[in-house]
Formats: structure tokens, sequence, C-alpha cells
């Protein structure tokens, strides 16, 4: 029987010449990426490449298509990309990504993903026993750190507070403490449950951007002399601006005698926990209720797979539901296996086939190599900019993320905002390197995360010559 038009965009032919050509194009890409050719970002205004996308003519050769895609998007395999905390994912991630894309299961229902749900139990379990929680404990896959910062706090609130308010509603009165540099997602999630303004109790950080855990008791017996009931305490490991890490020891320690629950939102820098050198960082992180890790900031993975631990994993089953259903009907077996229990999502990502192959084919000491890698190179850039007589540092490094700015000497101080915005718009124009900005302070800095296996020092000095070049310039037009 002839097939009709849709049954004929399933020919295993066709498909089989577009994988490979695809992969062709990739492979390619890859190769310039890593030799440093072409621009990391071509910039475009948005109005300018919704033009583009609107008037690009069909074509039935898919081969175009993603040439031209690859042209207009920002290249994370490039060694001078070194903007946002997005890992250049492992080859073998990505394919594992496509793989996921292709089969389509959508993990809401075990029998929706039975490969990628044993999966994901064994990955949750290995970073779980990582931490150094007790084998109760239990993690899920989710999507995004922010989703995943909502999903604690919402097993916080359940678990924390004798109110049942996933029947009830809510009727005021709760809070969260929070350090003023954590993530904005935090705040979001809060406001969400309905905490408002007054319940996100922001605490100040120290010179060096973590939180200043000795104005804590006095915040928290604030709140409670205005009524507030604190419930939750949430630590960064480390906070995104300047990756800087809170004393999660202190943290857990304060938590403890107050009965809180300790949230360690370790999106990015809790990987710290794999290495022996950097384990040091996220000391106390075992004593927390529940702990985030994004595996596309510094696990390698494509976005976006993000691991929600709990460290007791009873706590993770009545997150959505006022009766904690941990248990099969009529057994006394756990249901670990239908997911979207536990999960904001239903149908959701099958991220844990990324995980899974990457620890299956290359071993966990892969994470750690990586980790020590970029957080070593942070050092050294560190001192290199310390070298250079014109150049301020926001603090010392403690993760990969590095601001700094420059300030050379005569320059009115009140000036040095705005010439390093001028810099940055510079960067961002000419699309040779990708690097950020951020207010600290009031004061506005350049940020680097370095995310890219293949940046050497070189290139990070490279860096520093051509700004410094840009800004003479820009000084003297
Ligand atoms: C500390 C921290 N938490 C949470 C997030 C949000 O994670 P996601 O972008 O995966 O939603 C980020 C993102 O940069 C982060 O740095």
């Amino acid at each position: 029987m002839a097939k009709d038009r849709v049954q004929q965009l399933y020919d295993p032919g066709a498909f089989h010449e577009m994988g490979h050509k695809l992969i062709d194009q990739l492979s390619r890409y890859l190769t310039e990426a890593q030799k440093g050719e072409a621009r990391v970002l071509p910039f475009i205004s948005p109005v300018k490449m919704l033009e583009f996308w609107k008037g690009f003519p069909h074509s039935d050769s898919v081969e175009e298509l993603v040439a031209e895609m690859l042209k207009h998007t920002t290249n994370v395999h490039h060694p001078l990309y070194m903007g946002h905390q997005v890992a250049p994912p492992l080859p073998l991630a990505s394919l594992m990504a496509l793989l996921g894309g292709f089969l389509n299961n959508g993990m809401a229902v075990y029998e929706m993903g039975m490969a990628p749900t044993a999966m994901e139990r064994i990955v949750t379990d290995w970073l779980c026993a990582q931490i150094g929680y007790k084998t109760s404990s239990r993690g899920i896959l989710t999507s995004g750190g922010t989703l995943a910062n909502l999903t604690a706090l919402l097993s916080a609130r359940r678990n924390a507070v004798a109110d049942d308010i996933w029947n009830q509603g809510y009727n005021g009165g709760l809070a969260i403490l929070v350090s003023e540099a954590a993530h904005y997602c935090v705040d979001r999630a809060a406001r969400i449950m309905g905490l408002g303004e007054a319940g996100v109790l922001k605490v100040p950080v120290l010179e060096d951007f973590s939180m200043d855990t000795s104005k804590l008791p006095e915040i928290y017996e604030a709140a409670r002399q205005k009524g507030l009931t604190p419930f939750a305490i949430v630590g960064s490991a480390p906070c995104t601006a300047t990756g800087s890490y809170d004393d999660l020891e202190a943290l857990a320690e304060f938590a403890a005698a107050r009965k809180l629950w300790f949230h360690v939102d370790g999106a990015h820098g809790g990987p710290a926990v794999l290495s022996e050198k950097y384990r040091f960082l996220v000391r106390g992180m075992e004593g927390a209720d529940s702990v985030v890790i994004d595996g596309h900031k510094m696990m390698g993975m494509p976005v976006i797979t993000t691991a929600l631990l709990f460290a007791d994993g009873a706590t993770s089953y009545n997150t959505f539901s006022q009766e904690a259903e941990y248990l099969l009907a009529d057994t006394l077996e756990e249901d670990w296996f239908n997911g979207a229990k536990r999960t904001f999502e239903c149908t959701k990502l099958t991220s844990a086939l990324s995980w899974y192959a990457v620890l299956n084919t290359y071993g966990e000491g892969i994470f750690e190599a990586y980790l020590n890698r970029q957080y070593d190179l942070a050092q050294t850039f560190a001192k290199r900019i310390r070298n250079r007589p014109d150049w301020e540092l926001a603090c010392k490094p403690q993760s990969n993320i590095l601001c700094f700015r420059w300030a050379p000497s005569g320059i009115p101080p009140e000036t040095l905002d705005d010439l390093n915005a001028r810099l940055r718009a510079q960067v961002l124009e000419e699309g040779r390197f990708y690097i950020v900005q951020t207010r600290l302070k009031g004061k506005l800095y350049l940020r680097t995360s370095l995310m890219n296996p293949f940046t050497e020092i070189a290139n990070l000095e490279e860096l520093l010559d051509y700004l410094e070049d840009k800004g003479i310039k820009l000084l003297n037009p």
C-alpha cells in the first residue's frame, strides 16, 4: 500500500541520510570550534534575527537549514566561549539527547521510560552517595535548577510546616532565609509559593560575596518577633554572580538547631563534591535535607539535566500530595519507578540517558577531572589579573567564575562602570570572545565563567590584551 504524505516522512532511508549529514556538519563545526576558528558569537539584533528566519526560504535540504542555524547561534564549543554557565556538552551526552528525542519515552509512568527510569535511579543514587547521604536518600531528575529549587522548597514547606497547605491553602506568615547573592530563582520560587517579599529574608553577604552567617540569628529572631515563621534556609554552592560558596557547615548547624529545612542550591558548583581537591567547598552539604545539581552546568550535560536529591527519600513523596505516596498500592514496595509522583513535570526529558551513558562509558573520574581543570584555571587567571596594574578583581574566585574590571589609573572612578559596559558591548558586537557583565555592590564588572575545557590561560591573557587595546581606543578616540 502506498504511504501517505505523513507516513513518507518516517522513511528510514531518508532518516539515515539526514542523520549522517547532520553528524558530518556537527563534526566539522566541532573541529573548527576547537581550532578557535570562526566567531564564538555572531551577534545579530533580535529584530534582524527574527526577520532572517521569517524570510528564510523554503528548502527541501535540511543541510542548509542546519548550516544557517550553526551560523546564528553561540558556539559553546569554542575555547573563547566564557560567558554563561552552560557546559559545552560532552558529544556522547549530546548524542544521548538525540536518542532521547528520537525515542520520546515520556517518563510520566514507568512503562513510558523503562530504561531511563532505571538509569535515573542509578544516577541519582550515585549522586546521593557522593554527597554522603544514607541509602534511604532518593533523587529525581527534573527540568533545570529553577524548577528543582521550587520543587525543593515545596517539599520543605510540606515537610517542615505542620499546616496542611496542600489542601487548605496558605494563610501567610511563612518565610525562608537566603543570601542576597543567591540566584533569583529562589526568590521567584518563594513568590510562586505565595510567601511574598516579606517571606524572603535576605541575608547580607561578606566581602567575598558568601552569606554572612553571623547575621542569621538576628534576622531569624527579628522575623519571629514580627510573627513570621521561617521554615527553610537555602545555601548557595556557589552563588551565580561571583561563584562564591556559602559556609554550608554553618548553615547546617543553624538549620538543625531551629528545625529548619536546609536546602543547598548546588546548581553550578554542587559537583565539587566529586573532587578530592575542591570538596572542601561543599563541606556541610551532607547535612542538607535537599540538594540541587545541574548536569548542564559543571557536568558536561546538554540542557536540560538537573538532579534534585533528598537526604530522606520519603520526604520527596509528599511534595505534590498530602499523603506520602511512597508505597505502591496494597504492597510494601517503594514506588520509586513512577517518577511523576515526585516531579513537577508529567512528561519529561529522558535526561538520565546522557548522564548514565557518560558515567558508564567514561567512569565518574571524568567529572572530577573537568571540574578541577576549570577551577584551577580560574585561580591562574585571577593571578594574571592581579599581576596587571590596571585590573581589579571583585573577589578571589572560589569556582570557575571570575568578576573583574578594567580600572586604568587616572580615570575618575565614577566613569569606570560606563567604560567597562562599553567594553563588554564591543566584545559582544565583535563576537571574538563571549563574556558577560554583572553588577556587584553597585559596581559594574566583566564576568567570565570558564566552562570550556579547551580554554587555556593564553586565551585569557589574549582576552585581557584585547580588552586593554579596546579600552585604550575608547579613551583616546
Ligand atoms: C546557583 C544557581 N541556581 C539556579 C540556577 C538556575 O538554574 P537553571 O538555569 O538550570 O534553571 C542557576 C543558573 O545560572 C544558578 O547559577
